[in-house]
C-alpha cells in the first residue's frame, strides 16, 4: 500500500529531457544563489520571535536549525540531481514512495510555499510600517504623518484588524508573476548585495554597542518541552524558517558544472555563510538591545503571535522591548542612536523582501501546476494564459490566499506553520533517498549524499526534533491540514490522477515553456 502507484522515474525524467540547460554554474555562483534565496524575513523579522522564545540563547537555536538544514540539504540535493524537474519534493516522492504520499507532500508544500509567502509579506509590512512611521521624507512631511492607523498595520491576532500592506505586496507580486515576470539574475544580484550590505551595516554598528549584562540570564526559558513552542528548541523550530530556500541550489544541479563537487559546496557554503551572518546579527541585537522575554502571570514565557503577547507589547513599559518589534534590526539601530541607519536597513528590507515573496509564490504555482498536470488537481488549474504563457488560474488563486494569510495572521504563526510543512517534506525526501539507494542502487546520481546512512537518518531525526518542538497549535494545524488533504485526495486525485487512468505526464497535459536558467532570466 505504501509504495502504491509509484510514477516511474524514467517517465518523470522524460519531462525533464525536454529542457537541456547548459552546465555553467560554479561553486561561487551557487553559493550566491543560496544566500540570495535564504536571507529574508527569518533574520530581518523572526529575530524578535526567537528572542521571545529563547532570550540570548537564540544563538544556539540558530546553530541547531542550521545543522538540521544542512543535513536535509545534502539529502535533498541527491534527489534534486537525479530528478531535476519541477515540483521538487512532491515529484521526488511520486517517483519513490508513490502517489498517496506524494499527494500529502504536495499538500504539505502548500504550507511551505504559500504560507511562507504570507509570512514574508507580513515581515515586509513590519519594515514598511516602521519606515512610514519614522520617515520625514527628507523634511517634506512631518515625521509620523505617513503612518497607517494601528488597525491597518497588523492582523486581528496581533493587535490590529487587517494588515493592509502585507495584503498589498502579495497582490502586487501575484500580478508580476501573472504577466510573466521571472527571476532575473541581475535583479537578484542587486537584491542579494542590498540584503548583505544591510546585515553588515547592522553588525558593524551593533557589535561595539554590545553589553555583556544583556546576556544574563542566557537561558531564561530553558530548552523547552515537546510541543511547547518555547525555549531554545522552540526557537530553533521557528528560526528554521530563516534557512529555508536553499533548494534553489539543489534544483540548479542541472545547470552546474561538476555537481558532485559544486552542489555540496554551494549548499553547505551558503548555509555556513548565512549561519555566521545570523549569529553575528543575533549577538549584536541581543548584546546591544537586550532580548528579555515577556512572561505571563503564570510565570511562563508568552507565545509570540498571540493576543496575550500583543497585549503585553501594547504596555508602555514594553514599548522598547526588542521581542515586541516588528522590525527588530531597524529597532535596535534606533535604540542605540543610529536612527538614520535604522531607516536604511528598513529600506533595504523593504526593497529585498518582495523578491522572497515572489520566489515563494512562484514555487507554489509550479507545484500546483505539476500536481494538476499529473491529474491530482483539476485540469483547469494548469491552464496557461494565451498571451503571458503563465499558469494564470493557479497564480491568481494562490495570490489571493497568500494575500489573505498576510492580512490576517502574525508573521511568527505563519512561519511556524510553514516550517511544519517544510520539515515534513524534508523527512519524506530523506527517507526517499535511502529507499532509492536500496531499490535502484545503479541509477545515475549526479550528486551523491556523502555518508548517506549517517546523514539521512540524522536529517530525519533533526527534522522530527524541530517538528515536535513547534507549538501544539501548529502541530495540530498540520495534522488537520494533512487530514483535509487525504479527504480531497480520496474524493478527487485518487480517481482522476493520470496514473489511475493509465496515462502519464509525458503523454498529456499542458507544458509550460522551459524555465530560463535562474542566473540569466530575461526579465526584471
Ligand atoms: N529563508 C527565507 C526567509 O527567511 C524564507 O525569508
Amino acid at each position: 500500500m505504501l509504495f502504491w502507484r509509484v510514477k516511474p522515474l524514467d517517465k518523470i525524467l522524460e519531462t525533464a529531457g525536454k529542457k537541456a540547460l547548459t552546465r555553467q554554474l560554479g561553486a561561487f555562483q551557487l553559493t550566491m544563489l543560496g544566500i540570495g534565496a535564504v536571507i529574508g524575513t527569518g533574520i530581518f523579522v523572526l529575530t524578535a520571535e526567537a528572542g521571545q522564545k529563547a532570550g540570548p540563547a537564540m544563538m544556539i537555536a540558530f546553530i541547531i536549525a542550521a545543522v538540521v538544514c544542512a543535513l536535509a540539504a545534502l539529502a535533498y540535493a541527491e534527489l534534486a540531481s537525479m530528478v531535476p524537474v519541477a515540483g521538487s519534493a512532491y515529484t521526488y516522492t511520486y517517483g519513490v514512495l508513490g502517489e498517496a504520499l506524494a499527494w500529502i507532500v504536495g499538500w504539505a508544500l502548500v504550507l511551505e510555499y504559500a504560507v511562507a509567502a504570507g509570512a514574508v509579506s507580513v515581515g515586509w509590512s513590519g519594515y514598511m510600517n516602521g519606515l512610514l512611521m519614522h520617515t520625514d521624507l527628507f523634511g517634506l512631511v512631518e515625521k509620523g504623518s505617513l503612518a497607517l492607523p494601528r488597525a491597518l498595520r497588523t492582523g486581528p491576532f496581533d493587535g490590529g484588524a487587517f494588515n493592509v500592506l502585507a495584503c498589498m505586496i502579495a497582490l502586487v507580486v501575484t500580478w508580476l508573476l501573472l504577466i510573466g515576470t521571472s527571476k532575473s539574475a541581475k535583479v537578484n544580484a542587486v537584491l542579494v548585495s542590498i540584503k548583505v550590505a544591510a546585515l553588515m551595516a547592522f553588525i558593524a554598528i551593533s557589535l561595539p554597542a554590545v553589553q555583556s549584562a544583556n546576556f544574563e540570564p542566557f537561558f531564561p526559558t530553558g530548552w523547552g518541552s515537546p510541543m511547547g513552542g518555547i525555549g531554545v528548541l522552540g526557537a530553533a523550530a521557528s528560526i528554521f524558517f530563516a534557512y529555508v530556500g536553499f533548494d534553489a541550489v539543489s534544483t540548479a544541479s542541472e545547470e552546474t558544472r561538476n555537481p558532485n563537487r559544486n552542489i555540496p559546496i554551494g549548499l553547505i557554503g551558503s548555509l555556513l555563510i548565512c549561519t555566521i551572518f545570523y549569529l553575528l546579527v543575533g549577538y549584536g541585537a541581543v548584546g546591544a538591545a537586550g532580548s528579555t522575554p515577556l512572561f505571563g502571570a503564570d510565570g511562563k514565557a508568552l507565545s509570540p503571535g498571540t493576543p496575550e503577547m500583543a497585549a503585553a507589547c501594547a504596555l508602555v513599559s514594553n514599548a522598547d522591548a526588542l521581542v515586541c518589534s516588528k522590525e527588530p534590526l531597524a529597532h535596535v539601530m534606533r535604540m542605540i542612536g543610529f536612527g538614520g541607519v535604522g531607516n536604511m536597513i528598513g529600506l533595504a528590507a523593504a526593497l529585498a523582501l518582495p523578491s522572497v515573496v515572489l520566489m515563494m509564490v512562484y514555487g507554489q504555482t509550479r507545484i500546483f501546476f505539476t500536481m494538476s498536470r499529473d491529474g491530482l488537481l483539476p485540469e483547469v488549474l494548469s491552464r496557461v494564459h494565451p498571451k503571458y504563457h503563465t499558469p494564470h488560474v493557479i497564480t491568481i488563486i494562490t495570490g489571493v490566499f497568500v494575500a489573505l494569510f498576510g492580512a490576517m495572521f502574525p508573521v511568527g504563526i505563519l512561519a511556524d506553520i510553514s516550517n511544519s510543512g517544510t520539515l515534513f517534506a524534508f523527512i519524506m525526501v530523506s527517507i526517499g533517498v535511502m529507499i532509492l539507494r536500496k531499490q535502484q542502487p545503479n541509477r545515475h546520481r549526479p550528486f551523491r549524499t556523502p555518508l548517506v546512512w549517517v546523514v539521512c537518518p540524522l536529517a530525519v531525526a533533526g527534522c522530527l526534533l524541530l517538528f515536535f518542538n513547534l507549538s501544539l497549535y501548529t502541530i495540530g494545524l498540520f495534522f488537520i491540514w494533512a487530514a483535509i488533504g487525504l479527504v480531497v485526495y480520496r474524493l478527487y486525485g485518487y480517481r482522476h490522477s493520470d496514473l489511475a487512468r493509465g496515462i502519464t505526464t509525458a503523454e498529456g497535459g499542458e507544458v509550460l515553456p522551459p524555465e530560463p536558467p535562474f542566473h540569466e532570466g530575461p526579465q526584471a
